[in-house]
């Protein structure tokens, strides 16, 4: 049996998204207890706490790194498996220039530069310590990573990557830590430092994933949207909603899809459903609006040029 759900007039980025009427999960089949839960906890935290937290974004995962350093996250290894434009398949040996965002310790990026020799990678993350670790890393390169700092709401990437000629993005569990109404300008900043015809390579939690069914009462933050007891949130996406937002930003969408996984803990003997959005979004040839027009757009800083 499907959980049949109901999305009214669903807010995200300032905008009103399609009704989702009485969509199907093609992957995830709630039980009667799991569906009452979810239409039982309808009530938010109040507005104060939310602005709070907010405001509080980039402070609770700095702390998230004091606490746990590079210990949290395993690296992933399986990147290239899932995404074939990460692969090494230049044949000419040339560069591919390639932009991680929200690229916390590394887990990402390391992996990957020793898979992959012929990719520059800029990597951001808005943690000032997670961004130390990735330049204290013993396989953190100089010549093929550039690492700086920056919160994707508010800092313009193109003026730290000012030729804006990345060749692909990868957005890797970033955007589901951003307030809904914010992502679709993370979205566009993101667009402005692309090559046209460069991708985006998505992966972010799903709709139902055991994460979001596991939230006790007096963690919602709106539709979709937690936070966790150390603070940091999280968005889970249905893949109705992330289309939207791709091309609401001047992306086609070439795939959108949810990954189902089983996650098993040994010791504990217990197996979980873990539900993923993996996608690729292509940026179209012709944009919807230029670097000059972000500048102008009251959402938007000028990134630091020095070095972090
Ligand atoms: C779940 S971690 C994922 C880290 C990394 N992508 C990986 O796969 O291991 C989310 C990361 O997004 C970063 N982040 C959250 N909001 C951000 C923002 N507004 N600007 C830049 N980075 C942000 C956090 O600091 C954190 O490192």
């Amino acid at each position: 049996m499907y959980f049949e759900y109901d999305v009214h007039s669903v807010k995200l980025g300032g905008v009103v998204l399609i009704n989702m009427e009485r969509s199907i999960h093609p992957v995830r089949t709630l039980t009667k207890e799991e569906q009452l839960k979810l239409e039982k906890d309808t009530t938010l935290l109040s507005e104060f706490k939310r602005n709070k937290l907010e405001k509080e974004a980039q402070r609770n995962w700095d702390l998230f790194y004091k606490r746990n350093s590079t210990n949290f996250y395993k690296d992933r290894h399986w990147t290239t498996r899932e995404f074939e434009e990460l692969r090494n398949e230049s044949s000419d040996g040339s560069k591919k220039i390639l932009l991680e965002v929200g690229c916390g310790v590394g887990n990402f990026l390391f992996p990957l530069l020793e898979e992959n020799p012929h990719l520059f990678i800029y990597a951001c993350d808005f943690s000032p310590r997670a961004v130390q670790f990735v330049k204290d890393n013993a396989r953190y390169e100089p010549s093929r990573i550039e690492v700086f700092q920056c919160d994707l709401t508010t800092d313009l990437l193109s003026s730290r990557i000012v030729d804006c000629n990345v060749n692909i993005v990868t957005m890797i569990f970033v955007l589901s830590a951003i307030h809904p109404d914010k992502m679709v300008q993370v979205v566009r900043n993101i667009h402005t430092v692309l090559k046209p015809g460069g991708c985006v390579l998505f992966r972010d939690y799903g709709l139902f994933d055991h994460a979001m069914l596991r939230f006790a009462p007096g963690h919602k933050l709106g539709d979709n949207f937690y936070v966790r007891q150390d603070g940091t949130r999280a968005y889970y996406f249905s893949q109705e909603i992330l289309g939207q937002l791709f091309t609401e930003a001047g992306f086609e969408i070439v795939s959108n899809e949810y990954i189902s996984r089983e996650t098993v803990n040994k010791k504990q003997g217990l197996s979980v459903p873990r539900v993923f959005v993996q996608a690729k979004f292509v940026k179209r040839i012709v944009c919807h609006k230029n670097v000059g027009e972000m500048m102008n757009d009251s959402n938007f800083n000028e990134a630091s040029t020095s070095p972090s």
